[in-house]
């Protein structure tokens, strides 16, 4: 393992029943994930993200465990699993897969027990009320289906909580022995050859009166537990936190160092959306101005679209409405307080935005993740429930039964199949044999941005120019520097810098062309970026 490898990495989310069905049962599988190994290591891929593949009544598509120590019967075995661990490491990837802490499914045989017998130790391991009254301060994540944080049990006469899905019950931290259950869980899995966990809902661990239950001092001290037992017994895994919340909030998650090594930048991902969209960078340049610097060793992960709906959490109500309007236009297109797209279709499948989004991502700060399909710039199906229409079949070529994912004769959510995100239209085979293809580019962009590792430090200026709808960013390291150039606008940007730049580029880097020397001003087309080194 390198120190701080995933400090500039790329990373790949990706959902095993959505990759690849080894054994034609319609269902994406283990096996499948080793077989396109290949094809994830092509694209510069560093570090794979698996979502949730435990056991599971999937009715919040696995992240409802119900055994936190097998591997879903539909995704194979634990011997796959390891197995998968050694391919990977193979050809050098890492994996990270989810650690679900704050809640099991009701399916769990914890909660059956504490059913069966209120008198049983696991009773306590949920959160339970007499009266549904405590904690009245705590907003509802899953607006659209729960009304309440509790739920009434007819079995045991009480309420439990549940900060998502009424079949999710939270876990008791005041429980030292809910504790160390999931201190095991995280031991078992890196014994198994883990290289990290992506910490689901992080801020939810604890329940005390008159808060709103996020972000308690008695969360962040169980967490750094869990990065001790890491880092004593597996040192170099890694965690990565889901708090989607505030920047001085998430801060808080990577303590002194001695929390998380990574977590996700809520903020920046729907500020990248709404500069596209403005033709003004000023959304952008908040969140980043916004974002404190974090302890050495940390980094920011970064992202566009991921398997939930694109959170408007991080935004202010005004904002909010904005982009509901512009990217939700449609009222299917909404859930809770988010839009349920994939990346191709909120760029109006213009493939010079679904490049600029990339380029802008991948010229800031931190380490970027591609959620699967984006790559290829799949679409989504809205008619499909919750938040189900962008984990669709991966597809994998065009003439192929159910695009390559599967030869079975139904899968477990369609093949998106209307033009013009259809196989025939957006397939992995048919982009890697054409070279101006969105998944050539994107192998570009990946492969500049790991050549240069300075892009992933904090260090980041921005300049003005003499066009408003221009991003323009300066990112430098010793000896090396590179202007990153972003026309958000509809129409054509001519940029001339302000200041005397006071060094010349030579090439941009995107395109591979040279630059005339002595350049002061440039033309971008619409939604063109350009990097300049
Ligand atoms: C966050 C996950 O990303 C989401 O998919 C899930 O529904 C909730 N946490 C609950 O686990």
């Amino acid at each position: 393992m390198k120190k701080d490898w995933y400090r500039n990495a790329i990373f790949y989310e990706l959902n095993v029943r959505a990759f690849r069905d080894s054994n034609g049962d319609g269902k994406g599988d283990i096996p499948g994930v080793i077989e396109k190994l290949d094809y994830l290591k092509d694209l510069g891929v560093d570090c794979l993200w698996l979502l949730p593949m435990y056991p599971s009544p999937l009715k919040d598509d696995g992240y409802d465990i119900a055994d936190f120590m097998h591997i879903h019967p539909d995704f194979g075995t634990v011997e796959d699993f390891k197995h998968l661990m050694d391919e990977a490491h193979k050809r050098d990837m890492y994996v990270v897969a989810d650690l679900v802490l704050n809640h099991t499914s009701d399916q769990h045989y914890w909660f059956q027990a504490a059913l069966k017998d209120p008198t049983s130790p696991y009773k306590d391991y949920y959160v339970w009320s007499k009266t549904g009254k405590e904690y009245g301060d705590t907003r509802i994540i899953f607006l659209d289906t729960e009304p309440s944080n509790w739920s009434f049990c007819p079995e045991v006469g009480e309420f439990y909580w549940h900060r998502f899905y009424a079949s999710q019950p939270d876990l008791n931290y005041d429980n030292p022995a809910v504790q160390e259950e999931m201190l095991n869980t995280m031991r078992y899995w890196a014994s198994l050859g883990l290289d990290g966990f992506r910490a689901d809902a992080v801020p939810y661990l604890f329940e005390r009166e008159g808060t709103i239950c996020e972000n308690l001092p008695e969360t962040h001290q169980y967490l750094k537990k869990v990065r001790r037992v890491l880092d004593a017994e597996f040192p170099g895994r890694i965690l990565l936190a889901e708090a989607n919340q505030w920047p001085d909030d998430v801060r808080e998650y990577f303590g002194d160092g001695d929390e998380f090594n990574m977590a996700f930048h809520f903020p920046l991902m729907p500020r990248i959306f709404m500069a596209m969209k403005k033709g003004d960078p000023t959304p952008i340049r908040w969140a980043l101005d916004k974002t404190p610097a974090i302890p050495d060793g940390c980094q920011w992960c970064t992202f566009l679209r991921n398997h939930d709906e694109l959170t408007l959490e991080m935004v202010t109500p005004e904002e909010r409405d904005y982009m509901w309007q512009q990217y939700a236009p449609d009222p299917k297109m909404k859930l809770n307080l988010g839009i349920r797209r994939r990346l191709a279709p909120l760029m109006d499948n213009n493939i010079e935005k679904m490049k600029q989004a990339n380029a802008i991502l991948f010229s800031l700060p931190g380490t970027p993740i591609i959620y699967y399909g984006d790559e290829i710039g799949m679409g989504d199906n809205i008619d499909l429930f919750d938040r189900n229409g962008v984990r669709t079949p991966m597809q994998w070529a065009a003439d192929l039964p159910n695009a390559g994912f599967s030869e079975a004769s139904q899968t477990y959510a369609p093949v998106i199949n209307i033009a013009p995100y259809s196989p025939r239209h957006v397939n992995v085979a048919g982009q890697q044999n054409d070279p101006s293809s969105f998944l050539n580019f994107m192998k570009h962009l990946v492969k500049l941005r790991k050549e240069r590792p300075y892009l992933a430090e904090s260090s980041i200026q921005f300049l003005d120019t003499t066009s408003p709808a221009t991003l323009c960013v300066v990112r430098e390291a010793e000896g090396q520097r590179m202007i990153a150039l972003h026309n958000l606008g509809d129409s054509n940007a001519y940029v001339t810098f302000r200041a005397d730049l006071g060094f010349s580029p030579k090439i941009e880097l995107l395109t591979g062309t040279p630059v005339n020397p002595g350049l002061k001003t440039i033309r971008l087309a619409p939604h063109q970026s350009a990097w300049l080194e």
